[in-house]
């Protein structure tokens, strides 16, 4: 396609009142591991705000029937690090706040204690977290791909607009969306990963922490964030 005929169909889509167009990126380069994460690079976004104003009363997808409250995410808008999990429960439901349910106490505790114990002046509040889809599924079942598909730009949005120095996926709704690879979490956990540049911790979500047959997982999640933070506020 030459440059006159892209420029035709962009105001074309314009014309229509398509103001943002998003490319979805294949699947990580080179597996998408890392050894060593590398910042992210900078350039003009656009605000949160507007990203909400977009989503406005999102009716887009079957999960807005069931929901009291959309769920766009909470924290610091120039967060170095962003939050990311699977969507939202009974109780983010009914307050409009992520993670703030028996597993979203479980993530702050972990978000803080481990700041705390290593050292690092770190509260929730200095973070941002968001989940891949906005509404909450019916029965805390896991988002479906269409679901996840059309909410998808919304988060990527999100992340490029707070344009983190990394990101940590909290569990394989997360890993799934961003990263689009065939492992579980369980061989994924640890490792850099990369979207779009920007270095990618992938660990367990904390709903799965709380379960106790996995005390053994917690203390790899708390390594997980352990080496993140480090990254990040060092
Ligand atoms: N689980 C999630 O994935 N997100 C929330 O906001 C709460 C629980």
């Amino acid at each position: 396609m030459n440059r006159e005929l892209l420029r035709q169909y962009l105001a074309y889509y314009q014309d229509l009142g398509i103001t943002h167009l998003y490319r979805f990126e294949p699947r990580a380069p080179a597996g998408g591991v890392v050894s060593e994460p590398r910042a992210p690079a900078s350039g003009p976004s656009e605000s949160l705000a507007v990203i909400r104003e977009d989503l406005g009363d999102c009716r887009r997808c079957r999960l807005h029937e069931g929901r009291n409250k959309l769920v766009f995410g909470v924290g610091n808008e120039h967060a170095k690090l962003v939050f990311v999990g699977e969507g939202p429960g009974a109780d983010e439901d009914a307050q409009g706040i992520p993670f703030v349910g028996r597993a979203g106490q479980l993530l702050t505790q972990m978000i803080e204690g481990t700041a705390r114990k290593e050292g690092l002046p770190l509260l929730r509040q200095d973070v941002y977290i968001c989940n891949v889809v906005k509404c909450r599924p019916p029965e805390n079942r896991t988002p479906l791909p269409d679901e996840m598909e059309t909410c998808g730009p919304f988060l990527v949005r999100q992340l490029l607009a707070i344009r983190p120095k990394a990101i940590c996926l909290l569990g394989a709704t997360a890993a799934k969306a961003l990263l689009e690879r065939k492992e579980g979490v369980t061989k994924m956990r640890g490792n850099w990963y990369r979207w779009r540049d920007i270095p990618v911790m992938v660990t367990y979500h904390p709903s799965y922490l709380l379960r106790p047959y996995n005390q053994s997982a917690k203390r790899e999640a708390w390594e997980d964030l352990k080496k993140v933070l480090h990254y990040v506020y060092d």
